[in-house]
C-alpha cells in the first residue's frame, strides 16, 4: 500500500494522507541551519550542532507521536485546524506535502479555505522560511484567526530536557513589532539569538506556552487562545518560552493573502552584544537590549513574495546543478529516481549530519562519527569537493599520532569526544578510503600535502600523507595470533564487543572494557577482526596506489607486502570453507563458522574478500557469493548473520542482546548489503547485485509502504529480518551509512563508472535484460556523455570503447581536462 507518490518532474516526494506508518519527515539547510520536518509540519531547527545549539523544542518518543514543531492554527468560525493536520487533528478537506530537494510544502484545505505553506531554508541564511498563502476558494467572504507557533528549546538541548530545577527559571524573551526574540542566557555568556518573525503587523502574541495552551493540563491539539480566537500577549518570564502571532484576517471570494514568517538565528560579536538604545514599543524584562542588526538584515532578506520566489529559486538551481554531475538514464524508472534524485540528496543529509538528528537519532545522544563521516564523503564528493576535503581535514585532526582515532567528535568544537574514546578497530581505514576517494574524484593531490595536526600534537606540523600512513601502520602494528588485526573495542559493527564481558544492565557496551583487559591496555589481544583483515586488504590498495604516484617505489612495495601477507593470513585462518569467518574472540575461537551453534555465517567481512580476490584462484570468491544467497538472502534483502543469536553470548557482546531479526542481530542491515551488491557486480553477477540493490531500495519499496513504514524515498539504516516478527519493517530512516554505500553501489559498481586516480572507468555491471543505458558524468572540469550499448544482453564485459570516436585499451577513460563535452560510447559483448 502507497501513501503516495513520485513526483519525477519536480523532484518531489507527494505524500496525500497525513497518517502515514511513521512521520515521514524532510531536511531543510545545508550549512549552518538545519530543520527537520514532518509530513504534519513536527520537526526542530537547530544550528550546526542539534545537542549544543538547538533552537525549537522537540519530545521524542512522545504520545502521541511527533509533537512539537512549527504549527500554524486556524480558527474559521470556530472550526480550529492546521494546514499539516497536526496537532489540532481536524479532519481536513484535502491534504498533501510535497517533500523536495531542501523544501517542503504542505497544503489543507478545510470549509473552502486553503492553507498552502512553503517551508525551506534559503541557501546560505540562517533561518528558515515559511511562507504561508491563504485563499478563499469558497463564494461567502471568511472572517477567520492564524496563529503561528514555535516552542524554544534553551539551547543546549540535553540540558533542556533533563535539568528542570535551572531552566525552568532562565527563559527569557523580547519582542518588538511583529518579532519575538529568544534571548534566554543571551546576557551572559551566549552571543547567540533566535527570532520569529512575520513580515506583517500582528493583533497580538504569546511568549509564554501556558498562556498560550490557557492550562498547563492541554496539549498543543487544545490551546485556548486559539479556541478563543484571540492571542493572551503574554510576555514570558522562566519556564517555557515560545512564539506565535496572532492575525486576524479577511478574505473576500477568491481572495488570497500571502504572509512570510521566519525563524531565524544569529550571532553578535563580543563587543556587540547589546544596542545602545531602548526603542520605546520594545517589550522586555531586562535593563539591556539585545543588538538586533543582524536579525533586521536577515528579515529584509526574505520579507516579500518576491524575495521568497527567488530564494527558491536559487535552492532549484543549486539542488538542479549538484544533481547534474552524475544522471543516469536507464531502462528502469525506479533506478533513475533514486540515482538522479533521493540517493543523492540523502547523501547530502548524511555528509552534513552524520549520525546525529534524524527521528531515530535525538541530537544530543552522538556527534560527528570518525568512520560515518569519512563513508559518507564516499556518496558526497562529487557533489561538493571543497566541503569534503575541508571535512578530510577536521576529521584527520581529531586522529592521534600513532593511528588511532577518536571514535566521534562535536561539530561545532571539532574536538574528539572523550567520553567515547577510541580503539575501534576499523575507524583508520576509512579515512585512507575516503582520502583516496576525493583525490580519485578531483585529482587534487595537494591534499596529501595539507598541513593537518594530531589531536596530540596540535601544534605539530604534520601532513594528511602522514595521516595515511598512521592509519594504515596502526593496523599492520596491532595483529594478533593469526596475523589478523586485533578487534579492540569493536569494528564497523559497534556490537561485537571482544573485550566487554559485561554483565551489568547499563554498561554500554561501546565504552565499557572488562578489567582483565583493561589491565592488558584497553583490550583483547587475542581477539581477532576478519573484517577489518579483509577491509584492509580492500582499501590498502589504493594507500599504495597513493605512494607510487609520489614515486615512493619502496614505500609501496613495503605496503603491498603488507596486503599480500594479510591476504594469505586470512586465507589460512580465516576461511571457513564456504565463507570467510567473522572473528576469533578473546578466548581464541571462531566466530562465524559452520562450527558455531548460531551465528554460523557474516555479512560484513565477505564482500570486501571478495573485491580483494582472497583465495579467488581456489574458488573462495564464488563460494562465499552463493552462501550468502543460501544462508542470508530473504525477500527483503540480506540478513546480517544467520542464524540469529538466540542467547546472550558474554564473549560477544551486544549483537546478542538484540532479539532475532533486529539490528545487528540478523537483521536486515542496509548498509553492509551495499558490500555483497558491489562484490556481486564486481564478479560480473549483474543479475544477482540487482536483485540485492532492488530489495533495498526505497523507491522499490514504495508499494509496500505500510509494511515498510518508514519514508520511500530514503535508506533507513534497518529492516526486520526473517527472524523478527516485523520482517520486512524498516527503522531508523536517514542517517546511515547506507546511503553513501548503496550510492556507490550502484553508481560505480552496477552501472559502472567510478574515478580512479588516472581516469574515470566505465564497467558496468547489469541484469542482462537491459539493452543499455546512458550517463551523463561531470568529472574534474569536462563532461562525459557515456552511452553503453549491450545487444548481447550481457552482464559485464567491455568489447569496445570509444572515446570522441577514437577507440582506446581497457575501460578507464583518461582525462581530457580541456573544460569540453565528450562522447564516450561502451558496447558491452
Ligand atoms: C547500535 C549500533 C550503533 C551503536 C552506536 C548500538 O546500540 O546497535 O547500530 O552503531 O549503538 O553507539
Ligand atoms: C551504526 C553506526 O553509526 C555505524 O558506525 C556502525 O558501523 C553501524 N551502526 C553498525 O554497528
Amino acid at each position: 500500500m502507497k501513501f503516495g507518490h513520485f513526483d519525477d518532474s519536480r523532484k518531489e516526494y507527494v505524500i496525500n494522507t497525513p497518517k502515514t506508518p511513521y512521520p515521514w519527515i524532510n531536511y531543510l539547510g545545508n550549512q549552518g541551519f538545519f530543520s527537520l520536518i514532518s509530513n504534519t509540519a513536527g520537526g526542530y531547527s537547530f544550528y550546526k550542532d542539534a545537542r549544543l545549539r538547538r533552537i525549537t523544542r522537540y519530545r521524542y518518543n512522545n504520545v502521541p507521536l511527533d509533537m512539537g514543531g512549527r504549527y500554524f492554527y486556524i480558527n474559521d468560525n470556530g472550526t480550529v485546524w492546521n494546514p499539516g493536520w497536526s496537532p489540532v487533528k481536524t479532519e481536513l478537506d484535502e491534504y498533501e506535502c510535497r517533500h523536495g530537494m531542501g523544501y517542503t510544502i504542505i497544503e489543507g484545505k478545510k470549509n473552502g479555505l486553503k492553507a498552502e505553506v512553503t517551508f525551506f531554508v534559503p541557501q546560505d541564511y540562517d533561518g528558515e522560511v515559511q511562507q504561508v498563502v491563504l485563499t478563499n476558494e469558497s463564494s461567502e467572504a471568511k472572517e477567520f484567526a492564524l496563529f503561528s507557533m514555535a516552542e524554544w528549546c534553551l539551547w543546549d538541548a540535553q540540558d533542556d530536557c533533563t535539568n528542570f530545577q535551572r531552566n525552568f527559571s532562565t527563559g527569557r524573551v523580547e519582542i518588538e513589532g511583529s518579532t519575538i526574540y529568544h534571548v534566554t542566557e543571551y546576557r551572559d555568556r551566549r552571543n547567540h539569538y533566535a527570532f520569529y518573525t512575520v513580515n506583517d503587523q500582528i493583533d497580538g502574541y504569546d511568549t509564554d506556552r501556558d498562556a498560550f495552551l490557557g492550562s498547563i493540563y492541554n496539549g498543543w491539539d487544545n490551546p485556548e487562545t486559539v479556541k478563543a480566537g484571540k492571542a493572551s500577549n503574554s510576555f514570558a518570564d522562566g519556564w517555557s518560552p515560545i512564539a506565535s502571532h496572532y492575525k486576524k484576517i479577511t478574505l473576500a471570494p477568491g481572495e488570497s493573502k500571502t504572509l512570510i514568517y521566519i525563524l531565524g538565528y544569529a550571532e553578535n560579536p563580543q563587543d556587540k552584544k547589546f544596542a545602545s538604545e531602548k526603542p520605546a514599543d520594545l517589550l522586555t524584562r531586562e535593563a539591556w537590549v539585545l543588538n538586533k542588526e543582524k536579525a533586521y538584515a536577515m528579515i529584509d532578506k526574505y520579507n516579500t513574495p518576491e524575495k521568497v520566489a527567488a530564494g527558491l529559486e536559487e535552492l532549484r538551481t543549486t539542488w538542479e546543478n549538484l544533481l547534474s554531475i552524475y544522471k543516469v538514464d536507464t531502462p528502469d524508472d525506479k533506478v533513475n529516481r533514486m540515482v538522479n534524485i533521493w540517493n543523492q540528496y540523502q547523501c547530502m543529509v548524511t555528509f552534513n549530519l552524520s549520525r546525529s538528528a534524524s527521528y531515530f537519532e535525538s541530537g544530543i545522544g552522538r556527534g560527528m562519527g570518525f568512520r560515518d563521516s569519512n563513508q559518507d564523503i564516499l556518496g558526497f564528493v562529487h557533489q561538493i569537493p571543497d566541503r569534503a576535503r575541508a571535512r578530510l581535514i577536521d576529521i584527520a585532526s581529531t586522529q592521534l599520532s600513532d593511528g588511532g582515532c577518536y571514535h566521534q567528535y562535536q561539530p561545532l568544537t571539532k574536538k574528539g569526544n572523550a567520553d567515547i574514546g577510541g580503539d575501534f578497530s576499523d575507524d583508520p581505514l576509512w579515512m585512507i578510503m575516503s582520502v583516496a576517494a576525493y583525490i580519485k574524484e578531483t585529482g587534487d593531490w595537494g591534499i596529501l600535502d595539507a598541513n593537518v595536526p594530531f589531536d596530540d600534537d596540535p601544534e605539530g606540523k604534520h601532513t594528511m600523507l602522514e595521516h595515511l600512513n598512521v592509519s594504515f601502520y596502526h593496523i599492520v602494528n596491532n595483529l594478533g595470533p593469526h596475523g589478523l588485526p586485533l578487534a579492540m573495542r569493536a569494528d564497523w559493527n559497534d556490537c561485537i564487543n571482544l573485550s566487554c564481558f559485561s554483565d551489568t544492565p547499563g554498561e554500554s557496551f561501546q565504552t565499557y572494557t572488562n578489567p582483565k583487559f583493561k589491565a592488558e591496555g584497553g583490550y583483547s589481544k587475542i581477539a581477532e577482526s576478519v573484517f577489518v583483515a579483509a577491509l584492509f586488504t580492500y582499501t590498502g590498495p589504493a594507500y599504495v596506489g597513493i605512494l607510487e604516484h609520489l614515486g615512493k617505489t619502496e614505500e609501496a612495495a613495503k605496503a603491498q607486502a603488507e596486503i599480500d601477507k594479510m591476504k594469505k593470513n586470512t586465507m589460512e585462518s580465516a576461511f571457513d570453507g564456504e565463507w570467510f569467518l567473522r572473528a576469533y574472540d578473546a578466548n581464541g575461537e571462531k566466530m562465524g563458522s559452520h562450527e558455531c551453534e548460531e551465528g554460523k555465517i557474516f555479512i560484513e567481512p565477505q564482500g570486501f574478500a571478495v573485491m580483494s580476490e582472497i583465495g579467488k584462484d581456489v574458488g573462495a570468491d564464488i563460494k562465499t557469493l552463493d552462501s550468502i544467497d543460501k544462508y542470508l538472502n530473504c525477500e527483503y534483502g540480506l540478513v546480517l548473520n544467520n542464524p540469529a543469536f538466540t542467547k546472550y553470548y558474554i564473549q560477544y557482546g551486544e549483537i546478542s542482546t538484540y532479539p532475532g531479526g533486529y539490528k545487528e542481530n540478523a537483521g536486515i542491515f542496509t548498509h553492509n548489503n551495499a558490500w555483497i551488491i558491489c562484490a556481486e557486480a564486481y564478479v560480473g553477477r549483474g543479475e544477482k547485485a540487482f536483485e540485492y540493490y532492488s530489495k533495498i531500495a526505497p523507491a522499490f519499496t514504495e508499494e509496500t509502504s505500510d509494511i515498510h513504514k518508514t519514508e520511500p524515498y530514503v535508506y533507513g539504516q534497518m529492516i526486520g529480518g526473517k527472524d523478527a516478527k516485523n520482517f520486512g519493517q524498516g527503522k531508523n530512516s536517514w542517517l546511515t551509512g547506507t546511503a553513501a554505500w548503496n550510492m556507490v553501489a550502484i553508481s560505480q559498481y552496477i552501472l559502472g563508472i567510478k574515478p580512479e586516480f588516472d581516469g574515470l572507468r566505465v564497467d558496468p555491471s547489469i541484469p542482462s535484460a537491459w539493452d543499455g543505458f546512458k550517463v551523463v558524468r561531470k568529472f574534474r572540469g569536462d563532461t562525459y556523455e557515456i552511452e553503453i550499448k549491450n545487444p548481447d544482453h550481457i552482464c559485464k564485459g567491455v568489447k569496445k570503447l570509444t572515446v570522441d570516436g577514437n577507440e582506446i585499451e581497457g575501460c578507464i577513460v583518461p582525462v581530457a581536462g580541456d573544460g569540453n563535452t565528450h562522447k564516450v560510447e561502451v558496447l558491452l559483448g
